[in-house]
């Protein structure tokens, strides 16, 4: 079965790296980047437009939505760094990003996952903490090993990362580099939503204690946080461990009587 993606703010295309049996259409505003991903992807349709404006537009044609909005207003460095430290002037969060969570949330019948950086704040929507990504889907993302994203590296250093030799561009190399979502890290996510056993998530994310006694019990619970005390069992009082059923009871008596025969 082929599967009919939209990728949406696609970049060069890390999160599409090895996607297979996929009929995948781009969208990214910058020339010169969709050029380079059309490179890499000479099978993808490659859209130069709004990702935003054509989320809207076109969301119904598709299988399977994976959206990157621009992270940089969100960014804990941006904020912590450069604005505490007077390098950058503070700017309002793009509010573009919950505007599409909560846009696929409601109209849109498919799978579909929206990727962004861990933030600076608080999230206005719980996401899955996944890879040192945030990541809002409506099916839920397998917990993965801790992996390094080697953002410090050297260009090589990243292009092997990332898998992508971008050797014959002029672009700036680090930052689209840094842009890419680990290849493997697109895999697994995509993985997750069309594996068999996997539900897609119509409600918030579940509060059924018996899943939350899973060890990976913070992945699938999509960050809720539970007091422990309301998931082990509750001490019951010796009145209360009287068992309602009256079979128990009536032998309960018949030992009673017994003893005040003796
Ligand atoms: C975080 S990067 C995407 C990374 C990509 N998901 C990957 O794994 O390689 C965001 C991309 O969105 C593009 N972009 C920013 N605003 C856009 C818009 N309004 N419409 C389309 N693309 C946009 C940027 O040029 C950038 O390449």
């Amino acid at each position: 079965m082929v599967i009919k993606v939209l990728n949406l703010y696609a970049g060069i295309g890390g999160n599409r790296k090895l996607w297979k049996n996929v009929d995948v259409t781009t969208v990214e505003n910058n020339k010169e980047i969709a050029d380079i991903y059309k490179d890499f992807f000479p099978e993808d349709e490659v859209i130069i437009a709004d990702a935003h404006q054509f989320l809207l537009e076109h969301f119904k044609e598709f299988d399977f939505i994976w959206s990157s909005p621009p992270c940089q207003t969100h960014s804990q460095i941006r904020q912590n760094l450069a604005v505490r430290f007077g390098q950058n002037e503070p700017v309002f969060p793009d509010m573009q990003l919950y505007q599409e969570i909560i846009f696929l949330q409601h109209n849109f019948k498919g799978k579909w996952v929206v990727e962004n950086t861990i933030a600076y704040y608080k999230p206005l929507i719980e996401p899955q903490d996944v890879g040192k990504h945030w990541f809002w889907s409506n099916f839920q993302i397998l917990p993965v090993k801790k992996i390094s994203r080697n953002h410090r590296g050297t260009i090589a250093e990243l292009e092997k990362r990332k898998g992508f030799d971008l050797s014959k561009y002029k672009v700036d190399k680090r930052i689209v580099l840094r842009n890419c979502v680990e290849p493997e890290l697109g895999l697994h996510i995509f993985n997750s939503a069309y594996k068999s056993v996997q539900k897609t998530i119509v409600n918030p994310p579940t509060s059924n204690p018996s899943d939350l006694t899973l060890p990976s019990a913070k992945a699938f619970n999509m960050g809720l946080k539970v007091q422990k005390s309301k998931i082990s069992s509750p001490k019951l009082s010796p009145t209360e461990i009287t068992s309602p059923n009256p079979n128990i009871m009536f032998n309960k008596l018949k030992m009673l009587e017994a003893r005040k025969l003796k």
